[in-house]
């Protein structure tokens, strides 16, 4: 399997799935080292403090059993900090390395998964993941296809963060709109007082009991539901990005659409641009004595020109498909025998991925704002062009 690192000079590998360890059980290896997840972050600066504590507060937000929404699966995510960082938690520019066991990894569910590992899933990857590694494909909780290898980009996300921190760059993501019901237009600073004050984490707090209802309902008929959210990056310099193919919008892309269960993502206004008239579409710069910089009257773009960062808040949206695991009847494949037959699941599943893929969006894009960060230092030391143009 290829294409587990995500970056260029700032980057995460990342390694596991959600129950291969369980495999691995009563062999003389300590319970902690059955399996997990594993995350090499690559390009850490020396003189960062780096806790576990610190990327468990992130963690935690993406943690599942926490609430009526999500599954009740026992995940508890702790993550180890297993090298990189020496005396007083400080990072000493090696590579950081990330633990996170998976101790939940019953007997009992391993047999349920064998019971049906032939039986295709609609919605979940496992046709493609046939397709690829045929026999050997790991049928235990989705693999590398499971919501849980979205624990490890959240801990590099993490350690992004704090990079992040030292540069005054801030990056926040919420839900926006959950099967078709749509909150308020929300700023920034909406974003940061109502972070996480409801189990979905939207910010508007009626809009959100009104999802919540939703989603229980929902729930309730064995069903699963999709959604919005959307990311705020604040603080990010103009002149990230590279032209042409690593443009910020690209790589960011690539980060958000790497996720499981994503099926879009939009910058700024979006596929709303496409109905207005360029006079209405175009954001008018300005020259900001205040700040002496070229500021932006608008910002229907998302913060970005030419796929370069113009210095406004990057805003982007993105679109999660309800999960795919749904406790109705449905008709699909025995890969097996090779025959039509039906499926109804049973499992521990969620039943709207919103309230716990939003930590791993902001994951996503702190790490490629990080990444385009290093790169546009690397290309400076050699360019002379004037100043001026720093300053603006
Ligand atoms: C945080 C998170 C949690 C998820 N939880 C589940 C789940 O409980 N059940 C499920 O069937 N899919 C879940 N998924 C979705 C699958 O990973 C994904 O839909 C599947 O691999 C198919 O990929 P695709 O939707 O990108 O085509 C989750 C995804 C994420 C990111």
């Amino acid at each position: 399997m290829m294409g587990n690192t995500f970056g260029r000079m700032f980057r995460i590998t990342t390694s596991g799935e959600s129950y291969s360890g369980g495999f691995r059980k009563n062999k003389g290896i300590p319970a902690e080292l059955y399996g997990g997840l594993l995350t090499i972050v690559d390009g850490v600066p020396p003189g960062i403090k780096i806790t576990s504590e610190l990327i468990q507060k992130e963690l935690d937000k993406r943690r599942p059993g926490q609430s009526r929404l999500d599954t009740p699966r026992k995940e508890t995510d702790r993550v180890y900090v297993f090298s990189g960082v020496m005396e007083n938690d400080f990072s000493t520019g090696a590579p950081v390395g990330l633990i996170i066991p998976n101790n939940d990894i019953e007997d009992a569910q391993i047999e349920k998964h064998r019971s049906y590992k032939d039986i295709l899933r609609p919605g979940q990857a496992a046709y493609t993941y046939y397709k690829k590694y045929g026999q050997y494909a790991d049928w235990l909780g989705a693999g590398r296809a499971s919501g849980r290898e979205t624990a490890a980009r959240v801990a590099g996300g993490a350690i992004a963060q704090a990079v992040l921190d030292t540069m005054g760059i801030d990056v926040i993501g919420f839900v926006s709109e959950l099967h078709g019901i749509k909150s308020c237009d929300i700023t920034y600073e909406m974003a940061k007082t109502n972070y996480r004050r409801n189990e979905l984490n939207c910010p508007d707090l009626e809009k959100a009991d009104e999802m919540i209802e939703d989603i229980l309902k929902v729930k309730a008929q064995g069903d699963t539901c999709g959604g919005v959210i959307e990311v705020i990056a604040r603080g990010v310099p103009a002149g990230l990005g590279e032209p042409v193919f690593d443009k910020l919008s690209a790589t960011i892309a690539h980060g958000i659409m790497s996720i499981g269960a994503v099926k879009g993502i939009e910058f700024g206004d979006g596929f709303d641009l496409t109905r207005m008239k360029g006079s209405e579409s175009n954001d008018k710069p300005y020259f900001d004595k205040a700040s002496g910089r070229v500021r932006f009257e608008t910002n229907r773009a998302g913060g970005l020109l030419g796929g370069i960062s113009n210095g406004e808040d990057i805003r982007i949206r993105v679109a999660v498909k309800p999960t795919p695991t749904i406790s109705i009847p449905q008709s699909t494949v025995d890969v097996g025998k090779l025959e039509n037959t039906t499926c109804q699941f049973k499992t521990r599943n969620d039943p709207s991925i919103c309230p716990r893929i939003y930590p791993v969006c902001e994951a996503m894009v702190r790490i490629a704002i990080l990444d385009a960060i290093y790169m546009a230092g690397g290309y400076k030391t050699v360019t002379d062009i004037d100043e001026k143009w720093d300053r603006i």
